[in-house]
């Protein structure tokens, strides 16, 4: 029988080198490599190959219909419900509220007569009833166990009806006998997400795995359980505000850039259905600095304050500084209106923030950006009923964006009566009358003029 060998895995990248050392030179991180077992003999014994029947792309039958929890801020992130037999990981910081999320949504679908099963590898079993209590959801019929060990999940899981949808809370707490290193290790990481893997693609039930994330934002140690599985979601937020906002990174059966928006309240996660009003509610129209871009967050349009501070600097660099914004884009941005809008901004501190703690990372923001410092430099307060978008050049031109209508239609839904778009930006008559004035821009030159 061939004996177990050690293998030296990195716990960061996932690198396997032959003998342990300091750091690690696939990705350059210290402390990071672990002796691991590989399976051994029993993980090596070769089978036979057997062939099997190829199938067309056509395919028998129509598609399995989407699983729709029907709390629609999650079912609009995985591309209209999960598919069966996909594998999904959600990503986050600890205490986001991913296990809040996920027993609310579980509650849903079981409420509407689907097997689920909640395996809790972090909290008891009391813990997570603790919590649905709160949440009003004692009553929902989900089946709930605290278990780590993958093959006991997946036997337990295969008695009786075969459940619609599994959560692993979370993927490194997990541990399968196929490999001997310990839990929460790459090795074991990667060995039980292919177990529950196969599980799923093997009896059509949706899994979904959370996995958390270290400070750089990535899941932690193993990015290899990204590649693996069909869909990863992350849920964000920000430590000092309640939204929570869901973004697929990766979806193999739907569209990322689409996002969902919670609200944390005293009882568990409440969709956010309209997100503009509430980014805009309690803002101070009044103050010069501020400017709203009609902005879009994957197919949906969203409207956020921009809100900016130039004020003359008393360091002998001045300070640039931005909250959920690009730094180099405000570089860029500031480099412009001083080349093409005649401003004096090189004794200015600068600091951009993007209200309640979003980030706008889209270039038509750029208008806004740029009318919010040129509005706190002047004094000039902007209109309150007034939004921008466009995408700023190097040249100083504004050019156009995409979706200008269903940017236009929501700012008319939310009372705006101005908006200062691209000149080249083409509009349908449609577009046109959405209640809203379109006051057409060329050039940074043009918006410094007007404000
Ligand atoms: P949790 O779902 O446990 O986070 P994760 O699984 O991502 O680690 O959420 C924990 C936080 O959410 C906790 O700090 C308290 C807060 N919370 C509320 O504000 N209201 C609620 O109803 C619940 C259940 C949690
Ligand atoms: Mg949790």
């Amino acid at each position: 029988m061939a004996k177990a060998r050690s293998v030296f895995v990195c716990q960061n990248c996932g690198a396997v080198t032959s003998r342990w050392q300091g750091r690690c030179e696939s990705c350059g991180e210290w402390n990071v490599i672990v002796a691991e077992t590989d399976g051994g003999a029993a993980a090596r014994r070769a089978t036979r190959g057997r062939a099997f029947e190829l199938e067309g792309l056509a395919g028998e039958g129509r598609p399995a219909p989407r699983i729709v929890t029907g709390v629609d801020e999650f079912d609009r992130v995985t591309g209209g419900g999960f598919v069966p037999g996909s594998v999904l990981l959600l990503g986050g910081e600890p205490g986001i509220g991913k296990s809040t999320l996920l027993i609310q949504a579980c509650a849903a679908l079981a409420r509407q007569g689907a097997r689920v099963v909640y395996i809790s590898g972090e909290e008891a079993v009391a813990q997570v009833r603790l919590r649905a209590a709160r949440l009003n959801l004692a009553d929902a019929p989900v089946e709930l166990t605290a278990a780590t060990q993958v093959e006991d999940i997946l036997a337990t899981c295969a008695t009786g009806r075969p459940p619609a949808l599994i959560v692993i809370d979370s993927i490194q707490t997990m541990h399968t006998d196929l490999v001997e290193s310990a839990p929460g290790t790459v090795t074991q990481v990667r060995a039980s997400a292919q177990a529950l893997l196969r599980h799923a693609k093997t009896t059509g039930a949706a899994i979904i795995l959370v996995g958390h994330v270290t400070k750089d934002g990535q899941v932690a140690g193993p990015r290899v359980v990204e590649h693996m599985v069909d869909a990863v979601l992350s849920f964000e937020g920000d430590g000092a505000h309640h939204f929570r906002m869901l973004r697929a990174s990766k979806n193999r059966f739907g569209a990322t850039g689409e996002i969902g928006v919670f609200e944390m309240t005293g009882l568990g996660l409440a969709e956010v259905a309209n997100p503009s009003a509430l980014f805009l509610a309690g803002r101070d129209a009044a103050a010069p600095g501020a400017a709203v871009v009609a902005g879009m967050e994957g197919q949906r349009p969203m409207l956020v304050e921009i809100q900016a501070l130039v004020a003359p600097t008393s360091l002998g660099t001045p300070r640039r500084a931005v909250v959920g914004f690009d730094q180099n884009r405000l570089s860029m941005i500031l480099a412009v209106l001083e080349a093409h809008g005649g401003l004096k901004l090189g004794m200015h501190d600068v600091y951009l923030n993007v209200a309640g703690g979003l980030r706008a990372d889209e270039p038509a923001t750029d208008l806004a950006a740029a009318a919010a410092l040129v509005s706190s430099l002047t004094g000039a307060v902007l209109p309150a009923d007034m939004a921008f978008f466009g995408e700023i050049g190097l040249s100083g031109a504004v050019r156009p964006v995409i979706h200008p209508g269903m940017r236009l239609r929501e700012a008319g839904k939310l009372g705006f009566r101005h908006a200062v778009v691209p000149q080249a930006q083409q509009l349908t008559d449609e577009d046109r009358r959405a209640g809203v004035a379109i006051r057409p821009c060329a050039d940074v030159g043009g918006l410094v003029a007007a404000i």
